[in-house]
């Protein structure tokens, strides 16, 4: 058989381009950036919908979502009251700073943490919808401060606080 493969195909014609490649190398970098542009703005889709600055957002939910989205993800300083002591939202912009793109993926998948933070159901993303929530996150800008350390149970913590019920006795 000679007919040749696709990718065969694909490289004689890179080379018969190659003479013009003074005009083609600006197209090939916008064809980059603009899928660079798909993938933030899909990993900004998927935190919405994925309900992620509900909580990570300081406000967000009272607000009805309407908090600038220059401050989201920056943690919050409401505290979740329950059996597993105060837990805090955290900033992702901080955690996901500390880490590689890979590093995330893993982590993501692996996660476990306590409530209210639906762990379960962010280990499910998959790699392409992790890497896309990354390089949203990354491009945030400055990464602020830490949220509010996690308290053990039985520590008052200080207000704002929710106070999670205990489960009914049985
Ligand atoms: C109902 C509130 C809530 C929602 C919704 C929520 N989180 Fe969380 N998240 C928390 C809390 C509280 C913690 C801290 C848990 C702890 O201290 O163990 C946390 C912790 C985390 C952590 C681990 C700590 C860190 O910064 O590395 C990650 C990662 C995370 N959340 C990502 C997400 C993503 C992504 C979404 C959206 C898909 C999301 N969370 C939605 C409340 C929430």
């Amino acid at each position: 058989m000679t007919m040749s493969t696709p990718i065969a195909a694909l490289a004689a014609l890179a080379i018969a381009a190659a003479p013009a490649a003074h005009g083609a190398e600006p197209q090939a970098a916008k064809s980059t950036s603009k899928r660079a542009a798909k993938q933030i703005e899909r990993g900004r889709y998927l935190l919405t919908v994925g309900s992620c600055n509900d909580c990570h957002s300081d406000g967000f939910a009272p607000s009805d979502g309407k908090v600038p989205e220059k401050d989201w993800l920056l943690g919050s300083p409401l505290g979740f009251r329950g059996p597993w002591g105060t837990t805090y939202a955290t900033n992702l912009r901080l955690s996901l700073s500390r880490m590689s793109e890979d590093q995330w993926v893993k982590y993501a998948k692996a996660l476990k943490a306590r409530p209210p933070m639906p762990w379960f159901n962010l280990n499910l993303w998959n790699d392409s919808d992790l890497r896309s929530f990354y390089r949203y996150v990354r491009q945030l800008g400055p990464v602020g401060e830490p949220a509010p350390q996690a308290l053990p149970p039985g520590q008052e913590p200080k207000p704002p606080y929710i106070l999670w019920p205990a489960p009914p006795k049985s």
